[in-house]
Parts: C-alpha cells; sequence; structure tokens
C-alpha cells in the first residue's frame, strides 16, 4: 500500500484564541462574537489558546502517534487588514509552528482560508466583491514565500460550499445581512472560485519547492443500500440538491474541467452572463489532489423504474449523536467516487462526531459513542485502501474540543477533552483508541 498520513485536524479561529495578541486583525469571527451572533453570548477570544500552547501540542500529537496535522492560517494574523501592511510576527509564530512540527516528525498540512475573513474586507463586500480576488492573490503569494520551502501540502479553501451557505444564502448574523438571493450567492461563489484559482497559482510560484496545493471539500456522499445500488449511489453524490446551491461538483467540476457544473445551473436557472472572458481559465486551476471533509452519508437505491431514492434506513439510535448520524460507508464511497470522478488522490481531511459531554468525578472521559464511530470508520477506510481506493490520508476532526461557530463550545468534537476556563488538556477514551488503531492500521510506509 501507498504512504498514507494520520492525522487531527483543526482551523485557526476554532482553536487558537489570541484574537488580539501579537497584531492579528479582526475577524469575521471576531466581529459576530461582539455582536452576539454565538449561542449563548460566546466567543472565539480565548477557545483553547492553542497560540500560546504549541510545545505541549505537540507533545500529544506526538503521544497520540499522528504523522500529519491539519490546521489553517489566521489571514489576518499574517495580514491583520486583509490586505497591505504585514504582521511579521503572525509570520513568525507560523513558521515556527512548521519548524517545532517537522522536528517531531509531523507533516504540516496547511489550509489558507478557513473561513476567518479579516473584518476590513468583510466590510468591502467580502466574497460578493470581485476586488477580493486579488487580495487573495497577494495573500497566498506570502504564504507561499514564507511557508512554501518547508510545507508540502496546502489547501486554499476549506469548504467553499459552507463559506457561501453561511456568508449569503443563509447568513449567521441573521437580522445583520438579509439572505442572498440563488444569483447574488452564485456570484459569490464564481469570485470564490476565481480567488482559489489565482491564490493556487500565486502559492505555487512563490513557493520555492515542490509543492501540492489543493482544496478541500465538504462531501455529501450517497452510499449504495446494496451492491445492486453502487451506480444509484453515484449518481445521487453528484445530483444538485434541492436545498442548497452546491453540491459535490458545484465547486470542484469548474476547477478541475474549467466549465461550471451544468446540471446545477439549469437547475436554478442561473445567469452565467456575468462571468468575464478569461475568468473559466483562471479557475481551472488543476489541483494536485482534493481534501474531502465526510461527517455522514444518505443511503439511496434503484426503484423498480430504476429511478435513485431514498432508502428507508432508520438512524442507529444507539449511536445517534446531536449532530451527525453514523454512516461509515460514506468514508469509502465518498473518495472512490471523487477519485474516479477527478482522477485525483483523495484525503480524508475531516471525519468526526460530536457530543455533549462531561468529564467523570475521576477526571475521565469515556466517550464510548466516539470510539465506536471511530473504530466503524476507520474499517471502511482500510478496506478502500484494501480495495485501490486513491486515499491518501485520514484526519480525525478533531485533535480538541473547539469553538464549533455559530453552536458556540456546546458540541465537542475532540479526542481531547478542553476547559475553556484553565485549557487544560484531557485525553479521552477516543485518543487513546485512536492511538491504537493507527498502530493497528498503519503499514511500515505510514
Ligand atoms: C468544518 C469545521 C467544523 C466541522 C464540524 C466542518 O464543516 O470544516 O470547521 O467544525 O465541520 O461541524
Amino acid at each position: 500500500m501507498k504512504k498514507f498520513y494520520w492525522g487531527v485536524s483543526t482551523s485557526s479561529a476554532q482553536v487558537e484564541g489570541a484574537h488580539d495578541q501579537d497584531g492579528k486583525g479582526e475577524t469575521i469571527w471576531d466581529y459576530y462574537s461582539k455582536r452576539g451572533a454565538i449561542y449563548n453570548g460566546e466567543d472565539c477570544f480565548t477557545t483553547c489558546d492553542c497560540y500560546n500552547r504549541t510545545a505541549e501540542d505537540i507533545e500529544l500529537m506526538k503521544k497520540l502517534g499522528v504523522n500529519a496535522y491539519r490546521f489553517s492560517l489566521a489571514w489576518a494574523r499574517m495580514m491583520p487588514k486583509g490586505y497591505g501592511e504585514i504582521n511579521q510576527k503572525g509570520i513568525d509564530f507560523y513558521s515556527k509552528f512548521v519548524d517545532d512540527l517537522l522536528a517531531a516528525g509531523i507533516e504540516p498540512f496547511v489550509t489558507v482560508y478557513h473561513w476567518d475573513m479579516p473584518l476590513p474586507l468583510f466590510e468591502q463586500g467580502g466574497f460578493s466583491n470581485r476586488d477580493i480576488i486579488y487580495k487573495m492573490e497577494d495573500y497566498a503569494s506570502l504564504v507561499g514565500k514564507t511557508l512554501g520551502d518547508r510545507v508540502k501540502y496546502f489547501a486554499i479553501f476549506n469548504e467553499p460550499e459552507c463559506v457561501v451557505d453561511f456568508m449569503y444564502r443563509h447568513p449567521i448574523h441573521d437580522g445583520v445581512e438579509l439572505p442572498r438571493s440563488r444569483q447574488e450567492t452564485f456570484e459569490a461563489m464564481h469570485n470564490i472560485l476565481l480567488c482559489n484559482g489565482l491564490a493556487t497559482r500565486s502559492l505555487r510560484a512563490a513557493a520555492s519547492s515542490d509543492v501540492k496545493v489543493g482544496i478541500v471539500s465538504a462531501t455529501d456522499v450517497c452510499v449504495p443500500n446494496t451492491p445492486k445500488d453502487v451506480e444509484a449511489a453515484r449518481i445521487a453524490t453528484f445530483t444538485p440538491r434541492e436545498d442548497l446551491l452546491f453540491d459535490n461538483a458545484g465547486f470542484l467540476d469548474p476547477i478541475c474541467f474549467g466549465r461550471h457544473y451544468e446540471p446545477l445551473i439549469k437547475k436554478f436557472e442561473l445567469d452565467t452572463s456575468f462571468i468575464k472572458e478569461g475568468d473559466m481559465e483562471i479557475i481551472k486551476c488543476n489541483p494536485d489532489f482534493i481534501g474531502s471533509n465526510i461527517y455522514t452519508g444518505t443511503t439511496v437505491e434503484f426503484d423498480q423504474n430504476k429511478n435513485v431514492v431514498k432508502s428507508k434506513v432508520s438512524p442507529n439510535s444507539a449511536y445517534a449523536s446531536n449532530l451527525r448520524r453514523f454512516v461509515p460507508e460514506s468514508v469509502y464511497y465518498g473518495p472512490k467516487f471523487l477519485s474516479e470522478r477527478y482522477n485525483l488522490p483523495v484525503y480524508i481531511t475531516e471525519n468526526g462526531v460530536a457530543l455533549s459531554e462531561t468529564l467523570d468525578k475521576d477526571g475521565n472521559m469515556n466517550d464510548d459513542s466516539r470510539v465506536e464511530y471511530i473504530r466503524t470508520y476507520l474499517e471502511q477506510v482500510d478496506k478502500a485502501r484494501k480495495d485501490g481506493v486513491d486515499l491518501n490520508g485520514y484526519f480525525y476532526w478533531s485533535m480538541f474540543d473547539n469553538f464549533e461557530w455559530k453552536a458556540g463550545f456546546w458540541p465537542r468534537f475532540g479526542i481531547i477533552h478542553v476547559d475553556y476556563d484553565t485549557f487544560k488538556r484531557t485525553p479521552k477514551k477516543s485518543f487513546y483508541k485512536y492511538q491504537e488503531y493507527i498502530k493497528q492500521y498503519k503499514t511500515e510506509l505510514d
């Protein structure tokens, strides 16, 4: 089997804290926090304080036995306004962090944009203002120049599908901004694609070593009910969704093939006349890999008339979680369908489950449902590798309990419990089990 990365995942706004330390500028999540848009009036200002605890956290990664760590850069730490002035302290922070990870034998997987837009860019219209594409191009060039000598794997966007949804279609700071029409959302999506195209190129050009630049998608996987339904699952996985503007091909098709996904344009009667000459050439940027975030899936089958329909399956209530349903086959079929369609290596860049949990009286966390989730999903990861699916890594989401965006701190996704007052880290049972599974599945190459 090929080399495989076993990792854990986080993102800057969710774990770093230190929201105004060392020259970092304000982000939209600082702004939403100040406006009281987060559940229970919570904020992202300190969260896990990872910014000040890198040594301790790398020790935990070593103990866990991972050979990769996926994290994101806070744009506003490197460029406080999102453009113009550069903040050397922010750059030094990430540069040292990368050195420390590499010294520990841990491969950094760096996300360039995981949702924390610098506030001034948001005030100028964010992704609905085409100007942002050049600002992102500059930012990615700075990233390439400062980290591209040591970091091999970069993803420009995390889940652009969710970005258009929470910023435009269903804005999270309800009442402040109104939901945009599908057409307006599509135009913002087009700008995101342009950002991605320019940023991919500028990062590659600025890096002094051979970097791999990809994108991380939110994959809405359909799985077959019986072996006869594999084609049904494939069709459904690439069919536009009812209620959302995006689907699995909405971003990836333009990036890989240089054209918007026709079924999406037709279904929502989108007007493409605003697209400028040359745009699709910029957008087609030949990513080196696809990162796929998969949490669950929908089971489908063919009915008697060969129509694809949802299967009647009851969610496994023994494992039902607060947020997600357990469908382990999703990490088998998601990478399979994506790598077949795009002919690219796939990494599962996020997979995990949120539970609302507390430590027991002895300070232990027996998160048995999460252990079962990881066990059953990793069985499918192993099966995919053995069946020759071009799957090259698995990252559990998340290393820590953290700031779950608008939902604040109540959903806990971590394999490490965090006390948000003292920042004390307590590995849960799932931490030790994941450690065991990595040993079990690791090959000599990994
Ligand atoms: C996002 C993460 C988020 C996770 C759990 C993904 O959509 O990339 O930032 O915390 O799901 O909801």
